[in-house]
């Protein structure tokens, strides 16, 4: 029988405003919008102008008064501190209300940033719900960043509060954040008028009074605080992402579209009802943990679980599993990289063996391209839909996949199938024109973008345009290439930029060529992203020492992986460089960094008409077989 899909999509692009506005019903508004899409000022647009709201509001307070009171809204399970936590609604509620009062106290209004720097405990989700009710913007930096990546946010930001922990738990070490927050503080050159830090008992932090203030303390001098009515436009929160440089992009986020188009995904792209539970497997710190750990679960009235722990080695590849079985979880969404971890540890799926789990309805895989091989493991072994879906931070939500909501489409292993309601995909060429069904291009969408996507960039608009909106007018260019095929399906090859996901996270080779580049030693470099079986892609770096170096290579390449990990973060998983000789460039100076990367990976490639010296590519070649890579494939 044919699904909804078809007539929901072409009303979504033939008649935006009346779809979306019918979708917008089914969030509370305090005000209603006056204009649903303002076109006043495109090609930047902006979804239901005049409208006002509280996403709290909408993601707790309305459920407590409907009836939702008792259910269970977030249940926190982490195996590395051995402590589960189900906290209600209203408790849930209550928390956000303290928390929000005890912000308000340290001067936090509508409009103020705040920045969240903790790990995965439900204070992270506190936190952020506070900000939303006073209508102050959060942002939240994951925990595996280093300091100077904290730095640079907090320079870009200007946070009036940073609220953090004394530490985060990796298995078999305690990540102390303190030091960390401390450091970062030291290097910005904006200062923080307040931090409050949650103790841990895993680890101490020292707190210097008045800037650092006790998370339990700030909260027992604290009244609850209300909902504060913000415009639609108004930003909930600023996601800084990986560019192509250093600096990070600091994606916004409305709280009126965002409201809508999250709340809308969960019944018709997920196929999620109010009541169920709801888990994914990410981390606050990235989009994924805020649109569907945070936001859209809660916006829908299901039950989200917090996990800190790992798919496998917590205790071990049963750790999904013995969640699903343990409460009850219908919908999983998580990173390809992590079934590939746990069809590592466990190939035949044994541990799948000791849990029931008849409740478990669909798996979701997202966050990077996800090889057949894994998803048709996972569909073996579960016996439920395994949907492959694509979306990026800047869009907050999937913008193709097989929308199990309306109906389910036939697999096309390496597709993530078809475009979501809201979303007008093209394939380009480098001149601007379709090109035909099956062929390769950039992968753009046609504005307007729909609502909850990106509408600028933190205090940088011109950024904005130039990076998304310039090289193709009238389009939104998402930086994938691609095909679409003659059934509409999408197929997501590659990143057009320097852009690389090590585990399902975002990272710039650009960012991290710089921290080479800082090197005293090191006179060029290039790092490109190589195929990983495991993660994805794994970083590796080339460099060119300086005439004159005489320090032993291995010292430099130790060096040089260690500050890679001091200034960006464990997260960049950077572990291998290289020295050579030269690297292989055009005339123009440009190095051939996509080249490098094929015969990295033993892929076919073509000389480039344009290359300066072809003896270079021979040279890197000969480099990468001696440290295991540019190997012929069996
Ligand atoms: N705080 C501090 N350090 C962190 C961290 C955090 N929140 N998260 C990760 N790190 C560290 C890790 O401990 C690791 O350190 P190491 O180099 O000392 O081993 C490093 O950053 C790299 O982390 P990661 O790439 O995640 O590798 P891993 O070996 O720890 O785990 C997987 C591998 C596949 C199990 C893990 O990446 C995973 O579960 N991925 C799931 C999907 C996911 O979360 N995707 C995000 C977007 S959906
Ligand atoms: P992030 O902003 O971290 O969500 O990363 C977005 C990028 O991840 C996209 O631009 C893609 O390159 C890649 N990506 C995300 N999901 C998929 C997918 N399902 N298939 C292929 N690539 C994906």
């Amino acid at each position: 029988m044919p699904g909804r899909y078809q007539e929901l999509h072409s009303r979504s692009l033939s008649d935006p405003e009346g779809f979306w506005a019918e979708a917008a019903g089914a969030i509370d508004w305090v005000k209603r919008w006056d204009k649903v899409l303002d076109d006043s000022n495109a090609p930047l647009y902006r979804w239901f102008s005049g409208g006002e709201l509280n996403t709290c509001w909408n993601a707790l307070d309305r459920h407590v008064e409907g009836g939702r009171a008792d259910q269970a809204a977030i249940i926190y399970d982490s195996p590395v501190t051995e402590t589960k936590r189900t906290l209600t609604y209203r408790e849930l509620r209550d928390q956000v209300a303290l928390f929000a009062g005890a912000l308000r106290n340290l001067g936090v209004e509508k409009g103020d940033r705040v920045i969240v720097y903790m790990p995965m405990v439900p204070e992270a989700l506190v936190a952020m719900l506070a900000c939303a009710r006073l209508g102050a913007v959060h942002s939240v930096v994951f925990g595996g960043f280093a300091p100077h990546e904290l730095a640079t946010r907090i320079n870009d930001a200007k946070p009036k509060v940073i609220v953090s922990a004394s530490c985060g738990i990796e298995p078999g070490r305690v990540v102390k954040y303190k030091p960390m927050l401390d450091s970062a503080i030291e290097q910005s050159t904006h200062k923080p008028d307040h931090c409050v830090v949650l103790k841990r008992p895993q680890a101490e932090a020292e707190l210097v009074a008045p800037r650092d203030v006790d998370w339990e303390a700030a909260v027992a001098a604290a009244q609850p605080a209300d909902c504060v009515p913000v415009k639609a436009t108004d930003p909930l929160y600023v996601l800084y992402t990986s560019g192509t440089t250093g600096q990070p992009k600091g994606v916004v986020r409305d709280n009126g579209g965002h409201a809508v188009a999250l709340k809308w995904t969960m019944e018709h792209f997920y196929g999620v009802k109010p009541g169920e539970v709801f888990w994914a497997a990410s981390d606050v710190g990235w989009v994924v943990g805020h649109s569907y750990i945070v936001y859209a679960p809660l916006l829908h009235g299901c039950t989200t679980v917090v996990y800190e722990g790992k798919p496998v080695g917590t205790p071990d590849a049963g750790a999904f599993w013995r969640m699903i079985n343990e409460y009850g979880i219908q919908t999983l969404f998580t990173a390809p990289t992590a079934f590939r971890a746990i069809k590592r540890d466990d190939p035949n799926a044994e541990l799948l063996g000791k849990y029931d789990l008849s409740c478990f309805r669909a798996l979701f895989l997202a966050g990077e391209r996800s090889d057949p091989d894994t998803i048709q493991w996972a569909e073996r072994n579960l016996k439920v839909p395994v949907i492959d879906h694509w979306w990026q931070t800047e869009t907050g939500w999937p913008i193709a996949g097989n929308p199990l909501g309306l109906e389910l489409f036939p697999v096309k292993y390496g597709s993530t199938c078809k475009p979501l309601p809201g979303w007008d995909i093209r394939v380009l060429a480098a001149d601007g024109h379709e090109v035909p069904k099956g062929d390769i291009g950039a992968i753009v969408a046609k504005l307007p973008l729909p609502p909850g996507t990106l509408p600028t960039l933190w205090n940088a608009e011109d950024r904005f345009r130039n990076s998304y909106l310039a090289e193709y007018p009238g389009y939104y260019q998402t930086a994938d290439a691609g095909f679409i095929d003659s059934d509409g399906y999408i197929h997501v090859m590659a990143r057009t930029d320097d852009i690389i996901n090590v585990a399902g996270h975002r990272l710039s080779t650009g960012g991290m060529e710089e921290v080479l580049a800082g090197h005293p030693d090191v006179a060029e470099c290039a790092v490109i992203g190589v195929a990983d079986e495991l993660k994805g892609q794994l970083p590796l770096g080339f460099v060119v020492l300086k005439a004159g170096v005489t320090k032993d290579h291995d010292t430099i390449c130790k060096e040089l992986v260690k500050k890679v990990r001091d200034e960006i973060g464990p997260v960049a998983a950077f572990k291998q460089a290289i020295v050579v000789d030269r690297l292989p460039k055009t005339r123009s100076g440009k190095i051939l960094r996509g080249t490098m990367q094929k015969i990295a990976d033993a892929e076919p490639w073509k000389m480039p008409a344009t290359i300066d010296d072809p003896i270079i590519l021979d040279e890197i070649g000969q480099a990468l077989k001696g440290i295991g890579y540019a190997k012929e494939k069996a």
